[in-house]
């Protein structure tokens, strides 16, 4: 019988992978230890404490947390940026999840992780023989080049050419195998023509489309949202609401974060963003646009829009300025003078491209909803500078030193003038057609059946999905106890 031809392959590859990770004294976490270290065992924290956040070592597979404690090597709570008034010039708090501290220095190796993960435990990957492939736009490859390197296994990561330079200068150093395609940031449409390409002639090869694989929005919903809840729970005051999420959507994997939020918090705005430039979800558009990471020029298939009640389209001009003003010697001096404290000051760099984009975005829904100083709303600080150092020596080759009267200018106009303007709440009808717009990418390209695309739109459909976490995670012991990995 085919299907249990198909269960003794299976398990094949697993006994191949049990013996892989014996051999490199492999563990896999489950989900929930990544969502609480304190479910870690000791005695892997105690091996933790000499390995560096992006060694290359199987033990770095328990720091795809956000609570990394950078100081002690362990783990400590949520890493966390609270921006004040004088920087966001709105009386709601907005707060923003630390993607730095993640290795590789950005989130989406969570992402990663929670697409890789379940397959490696029930034998649908072979590390030993397969190669992974990781389609992206930047982060999620480099978070899928990670997590393979410490599995020991043969990465593959397809990016577009024009991603900064500090991408793929890093893929190289962990010998992945980089394919650049086509043209920028929106340019998602020729990442999935290489996916066919590969898919056709490259048998030795597993594509893990974090645009469609449901572990991508699990691990958020699993791992980021309770992050969220319990950064809320530690600073709000007494009168205190959790108005709103904010996540720039690629994937559309972070924002899945909300589906968890929604549950608790049920008054929560969770808001989409994406570049004024490419306004796909805003006004159905296109175009080119700078705020890498995000904004696909279609719906991610993971992207439960049901659950969506705005959209916010960022001027990627607002985010290139703001990166200057946070990190050029007089954007800080202006910012010190205005009155935010150096500990803040310090801690600007922690914002990358898009983590300006996801600010803005927080911006933009607190002056729409009106909201006051008992309002906090979240977003996530997906990755830092760092990642960037590139971009502002453009800048500063194309436009010159950054001086006072500019500082003062971006200031002005982009976090002081910041408008709620290009910013739709979403009705139901209006959720309704960005379900819709899914089946030109979808059905009419990819392949998908129109019945599956109906099941996105059932509320249970998503429930059931993000349920399936728990078993994953008896998968994951049952593989460790196999492996005989009692850490
Ligand atoms: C820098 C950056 N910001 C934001 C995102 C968007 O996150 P998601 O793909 O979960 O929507 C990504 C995704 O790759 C990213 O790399």
């Amino acid at each position: 019988m085919p299907t249990t031809t198909a269960a003794k392959s299976r398990e094949d590859v697993l006994k191949k992978t049990i013996k892989l990770c014996r051999e490199r004294r492999i563990v896999v976490p489950t989900f929930a230890q990544l969502k609480d270290p304190r479910l870690i065992p000791a005695s892997i924290g105690a091996r933790l404490k000499s390995v560096g956040l992006w060694d290359v070592d199987p033990l770095n597979l328990f720091r795809i947390t956000w609570h990394n404690d950078v100081g002690s090597g362990l783990f400590g709570g949520v890493n966390f940026l609270e921006l004040p008034c004088a920087i966001t010039g709105v009386r709601a708090r907005i707060v923003g999840l630390v993607g730095k501290y993640f290795p590789t220095g950005a989130h989406k190796v969570g992402a990663a992780f929670g697409c890789l993960a379940p397959r490696l435990v029930t034998g649908e990957f072979d590390p030993v023989s397969q190669k992974a492939v990781w389609p992206s736009t930047g982060n999620y490859c480099r978070g899928g080049a990670f997590d393979s390197a410490l599995l020991g296994c043969a990465a593959v990561a397809i990016l577009p050419e024009g991603m900064s330079r500090e991408r793929f200068d890093w893929l190289k150093s962990i010998g992945a195998e980089v394919i650049a395609t086509p043209g920028t940031e929106s340019n998602v449409k020729e990442i999935y023509d290489k996916c066919w390409e590969i898919r056709k002639k490259r048998k030795d090869c597993v594509i893990f489309n974090q645009f469609d694989e449901f572990g991508n929005p699990a691990w958020h919903y699993t791992t980021t949202g309770p992050a969220v809840e319990e950064v809320f729970e530690r600073i709000r005051g007494k009168r205190c609401r959790l108005a709103g999420y904010v996540s720039a959507t690629g994937s559309a994997g972070t924002i899945a974060a909300g589906d968890y939020l929604r549950k608790k918090f049920p008054l929560l705005r969770v808001c989409a963003s994406e570049a004024l430039q490419c306004p796909t979800l805003l006004l159905n558009g296109f175009g080119e646009h700078r705020i890498e990471g995000i904004g696909d020029k279609h719906v991610p298939w993971v992207h439960n829009v049901r659950n969506t009640d705005a959209v916010a389209a960022i001027d990627d001009e607002d985010c290139m300025r703001v990166l200057r003003l946070f990190n050029e010697a007089a954007g800080q001096k202006l910012l010190g003078r205005e009155g935010v404290k150096p500990a803040v000051l310090q801690a600007l760099p922690l914002l990358g491209i898009s983590s300006i984009s996801n600010m803005l975005g927080a911006v933009k829904l607190a002056k729409y909803y009106e909201l006051d100083e008992n309002d906090v709303v979240f977003t996530i600080f997906t990755d830092s500078v760092e990642m960037y150092r590139s971009r502002l020596v453009e800048l500063g080759q194309r436009r010159g030193e950054y001086g006072d009267a500019q500082a003062g200018l971006d200031l002005e106009r982009c976090l002081r003038g910041q408008a709620a303007d290009h910013f739709k709440e979403l009705g139901y009808y209006e959720r309704k057609a960005l379900h819709n717009l899914k089946y030109f990418t979808w059905v009419e390209q990819q392949g998908k059946s129109s019945e599956a695309l109906r099941r996105l739109w059932d509320p249970e459909f998503w429930d059931e999905t993000f349920a399936q976490v728990e078993r994953w995670d008896q998968l994951i012991v049952d593989f460790n106890r196999r492996v005989g990995a009692t850490p």
